[in-house]
């Protein structure tokens, strides 16, 4: 009875999609994060800010799994997942696109885009042999995918060109339709816009909206405050590894802690 109305409630998403509570991470002697603590909720759209060096990176790192915490926990829907690696956490909803983007060079845009499937069968080399059928229904399923996500992203047309042709806007476009394969619960965007031009960056913007609007859970890292301002109601300042505010755009960047952070970055 009780019970079940505590477990409605989870399902229902009332415990964060992503909790990170008094997470460490050290390089060394260097403390990148450094007891960092933040949540994010279904559904939410929340821009992460902070000086060169804060440390917003290395978080992406520890929530996507590619680097272990030294200390801290870090929960997805309610699951303690500090210990598992980047593939269990694609599996469990994660999606992250790097600060710069990697394309494989001489693979084709399309190819890349295809690199982001998960769980497919076909990855499997026995199943060419026992499961043909299906496997060539999967592929097909996947290729339609990717076709349909280089429409979303705008780069249909180079679908065929290898990825070394492309802008480095257009890279940050491929990455994202990459991630966009895996079917992500939350997509955790490094510097989306970073180096764009200003067309790109009003359609990067679009897109990242589209994705809120699609129920995309969304982690914004970004440099430029506008952009931030746009898309995000709630903002996370962290400095030196640390949550240093958090609030609306406008109360954040009117905050003596976040102001005095940022000429300090500068000097
Ligand atoms: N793999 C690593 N080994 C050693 N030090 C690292 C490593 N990754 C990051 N650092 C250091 O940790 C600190 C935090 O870096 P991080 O990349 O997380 O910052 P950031 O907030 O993303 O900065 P930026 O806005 O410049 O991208 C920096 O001092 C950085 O040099
Ligand atoms: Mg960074």
């Amino acid at each position: 009875m009780q019970a079940g109305f505590a477990t409605n409630d989870l399902v229902n998403g009332s415990a964060p999609l992503i909790q990170v509570s008094g997470l460490v991470k050290h390089f060394g002697g260097l403390r990148a994060v450094d007891g960092m603590s933040m949540a994010l909720r279904r559904g939410e759209m929340v821009g992460l800010i902070g000086p060169n060096g804060a440390g917003k990176t290395t978080l992406f790192n520890l929530i996507a799994g590619a680097l272990k915490p030294t200390s801290g926990e870090i929960r997805i829907a309610d699951i303690e997942i500090s210990d598992e690696g980047p593939e269990k956490r694609i599996g469990r909803g994660v999606g992250r696109t790097f600060q710069i983007p990697r394309p494989f060079p001489e693979m084709t845009v399309l190819e890349n885009v295809l690199t982001g499937a998960q769980n497919q069968s076909g990855e499997r080399f026995w199943m060419n042999f026992v499961g043909t059928g299906r496997v060539a229904a999967e592929e097909r399923a996947a290729l339609e995918k990717a076709r349909a996500l280089l429409d979303f992203v705008l780069l249909a047309k180079l679908q065929n060109e290898p990825a070394r042709v492309l802008s480095g806007g257009q890279r940050k476009l491929l990455e994202l339709a990459r991630i966009l394969m895996a079917d992500p619960e939350v997509v955790l965007l490094d510097e989306p816009a970073a180096g764009v031009n200003p067309t790109l960056l009003e359609f990067i913007i679009d897109r990242v909206r589209t994705l809120n609007g699609q129920g995309k859970t969304i982690l914004l890292i970004e440099h430029n405050m506008e952009m931030v301002a746009r898309l995000c109601g709630r903002v996370v300042v962290m400095a030196a590894g640390k949550l240093l505010t958090e609030g609306t755009p406008a109360e954040v960047s009117r905050h003596p802690a976040v102001v005095s952070a940022y000429l300090g970055g500068v000097a």
